[in-house]
């Protein structure tokens, strides 16, 4: 049975990866799954400097869902290189980190530093977050801004380049055309869609900033949505992520188009989802007779 796919020049294993943010570095993950047998894993978003994140609370749990403001909260990219890295390459991991500068200039810098290291198998630019002042969703929802800092982060990165879209967009197939213009090799559909808490105790809102990212089984069929009207208008690798808690949803995202997909939410409570969905995928493949996963991608746009 074949169960690898391609994006770009880079091919996966099989199209089952971890989501930015969900994951760590994958060393905690790895005492529930083999991480070296996963399509890849996607890092925490990585700044120059080490982020300290939102003060808390940073989570809330929500009907089939969950709210996050993080804040991007990560060790920084010495620390990633030197401390994390190696840990991920020994697991014989795919590593593609998540990147999420504040400023156009931190993002080149992020990209250049990663395309100059070796073991790096493709860098996914995010453009996304919807919890920090400067950087994030400001990039992913102007798309003249957008297309300036695709160029610029293209211009410096050697090799497979992923850009994460942001759902919080009138019509995201622009952007997704907008990032393969840019040379973009493919995009992630979708982060997390702009959500909010009121504690009623107080009567302010919950999180310091405000606003926070719903993910989880509510935006399943959302998500589901936009990365089929990618597949029907742009030509690009689509990496379809949102709610993909089963087998039957993974199925579903690659039958929409999505050539590989990021579990999120769902590691946070079950660490070892990634694992049984790569299972049951293989099972389902066997019971019905799929000799090539590739067989399947798009099947709902034939
Ligand atoms: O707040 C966070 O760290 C979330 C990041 C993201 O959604 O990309």
């Amino acid at each position: 049975m074949n169960l690898s796919v391609t994006i770009g020049t880079l091919q996966l294993k099989n199209p089952i990866t971890v989501a930015s943010g969900t994951a760590g570095y994958g060393e905690e993950l790895s005492k529930f799954v083999d991480i070296g047998a996963l399509g890849a894993i996607f890092t925490k978003g990585l700044s120059l400097k080490p982020r300290a994140g939102n003060p808390g609370p940073r989570i809330a749990e929500t009907p089939s869902g969950m709210l996050n403001s993080i804040g991007l909260e990560n060790v920084g990219i010495e620390t990633f290189l030197l401390h994390k890295l190696p840990f991920l390459l020994q697991s014989q991991a795919t590593v593609i980190p998540n990147i999420a500068g504040h400023s156009v200039e931190e993002n080149v810098e992020l990209a250049k530093i990663l395309s100059h290291t070796d073991g790096i198998a493709a860098v996914e630019l995010n453009v996304s977050c919807p919890n920090v002042k400067e950087g994030g969703i400001a990039f992913g929802q102007d798309i003249t801004v957008f297309s300036k800092l695709l160029e610029k982060v293209r211009a410096v990165t050697r090799g497979v380049l992923i850009v994460k879209l942001s759902p919080n967009v009138t019509d995201i197939t622009q952007f997704a055309k907008a990032a393969k213009e840019a040379g973009a090799n493919a995009v992630s559909a979708v982060n997390t869609f702009l959500g909010m808490k009121i504690d009623i105790k107080t009567g302010k809102p919950y999180f310091a900033n405000k606003v926070a990212g719903l993910s989880g089984p509510a935006i399943k069929p959302i998500a589901l949505r936009m990365v089929y009207q990618i597949v029907e208008k742009v030509d690009i690798p689509v990496i379809g992520i949102g709610g993909i808690f089963t087998v039957d949803d993974a199925l579903e995202f690659l039958m929409a188009g999505a050539t590989a997909i990021q579990i999120g939410t769902a590691t946070l409570i079950n660490p070892d989802t990634s694992a049984v969905l790569l299972g049951n995928l293989q099972d389902y493949m066997k019971k019905n007779s799929i000799n090539d996963i590739n067989d399947l991608i798009g099947i709902a746009h034939r």
